[in-house]
């Protein structure tokens, strides 16, 4: 039976444990969204995971709406992620570079006062984060079927550049209620043309991304992510149990290396929602390595690897306080408790000052 601490093969990959790392915002990039020097002692503390998610990381200008999040559009962004990527290597790690494009939810702050994009015009709910504090979302812009495959060459940009900055694969970022996810979703998906209605037209955008991307860094290196069960930053669907397993079906057909599941359940601490999770019914048709996300404990964790529910589980907030998880987790040690205020400030603390157990 498997366990956490048992090697796992995904695409190209051999993983050493199945403890991973779950893609975290954190804001410690600079204005121009470079990477800094503190993401690269940040990113090689936690090389004892078994794959490493970076924070989501801005595909092209249009797509990034996030304080001091880091970009791999410029060549200045690839050059600034190669001492982080060389120094996971050093410390014996591996990682992949989450690809994001945010869709509604960029502030025209963003943008030069320009609308945002998505599949139609649609506003998302509650605030945007920008440089001057919390502001009302405004109305997105459909966007042209003409503009979609300049969306897609963003994203192969942004793959290509992740390779050259030495990343060992990629992650679409399909989860969250951001652009791939409000084009698969019904709620904030209204078009009727070829990208809108059926199921399959609603994957199509998904798909001409995943196919351009493995093209490009190769199926078996390109992981993908979604969050199918209840709503997302407004994005919503009325069927996830058929949307998701017919998007996981083709993506499989495709050989992608894994997909990682953000499902919060009704015990939830972050994301509560009590939409009954999607991954049993994904499990039954999506034949590679399936990471499930959200709450986890090693006791709940340990359980879904030996149920045969998950091959491995993505850990996002017991990362930030404990470096050194897997081994903690090998020793039944305590975990320190990450600090919310500092989830998202500029400086070293509660980011890089949190050191292995003694
Ligand atoms: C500070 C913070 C930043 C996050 N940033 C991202 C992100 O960039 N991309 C993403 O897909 N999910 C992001 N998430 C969601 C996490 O990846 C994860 O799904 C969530 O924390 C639940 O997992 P956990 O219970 O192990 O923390 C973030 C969560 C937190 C707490």
């Amino acid at each position: 039976m498997a366990t956490l601490f048992d090697a796992l093969r995904i695409g190209s990959l051999t993983t050493p444990n199945r403890i991973f790392m779950a893609p975290l915002t954190r804001g410690r990039a600079t204005r121009e969204h470079v990477p800094t020097e503190r993401m690269v002692r940040y990113y090689a503390q936690r090389a004892s995971a078994g794959l490493i998610m970076t924070e989501a990381t801005g595909i092209s200008r249009q797509g990034l709406g996030w304080p001091y999040a880091p970009g791999l559009w410029t060549d200045e962004q690839c050059e600034a992620w190669k001492p982080v990527t060389a120094a996971v290597h050093a410390a014996g790690g591996r990682i992949f570079a989450q690809l994001w494009h945010m869709g509604r939810v960029v502030h025209p702050d963003y943008l030069g006062g320009g609308s945002p994009v998505s599949a139609s015009a649609t506003t998302a709910p509650f605030k945007a984060h920008t440089y001057d504090g919390r502001k009302p979302y405004a109305q997105a812009r459909a966007l042209d079927a003409s503009e979609l495959p300049g969306i897609v060459k963003d994203y192969v940009r942004a793959a290509t550049n992740a390779m050259a900055a030495g990343f060992d694969g990629v992650q679409l970022h399909s989860a969250n209620g951001y652009l791939l996810d409000q084009f698969l979703r019904d709620g904030s998906n209204q078009r009727t043309n070829s990208y809108g209605g059926s199921i399959e037209n609603r994957v199509r955008l998904l798909r001409e991304v995943a196919e351009a991307v493995a093209g490009v860094v190769g199926a078996e290196r390109m992981g993908v992510r979604f969050s199918p069960n209840g709503e997302s930053q407004g994005v919503d669907d009325r069927h996830p149990e058929e949307l998701f397993p017919a998007a996981a079906k083709m993506l499989d057909a495709m050989g992608i290396a894994f997909l990682e599941l953000r499902e919060p359940g009704p015990d939830g601490t972050f994301g509560k929602t009590d939409v009954p999770k999607v991954s049993p019914r994904i499990r039954d048709v999506f034949t590679r390595p399936l990471v499930l996300n959200s709450d986890y404990t090693k006791q709940t964790a340990d359980a879904a690897i030996a149920s045969g529910l998950a091959d491995a589980i993505t850990f996002g907030r017991p990362f930030i306080a404990n470096p050194d998880l897997p081994a903690r987790l090998a020793k039944g040690a305590a975990l320190a408790k990450d600090d919310m205020a500092t989830w998202y400030t500029q400086g070293d603390e509660g980011y890089v000052d949190y050191g292995a157990e003694a």
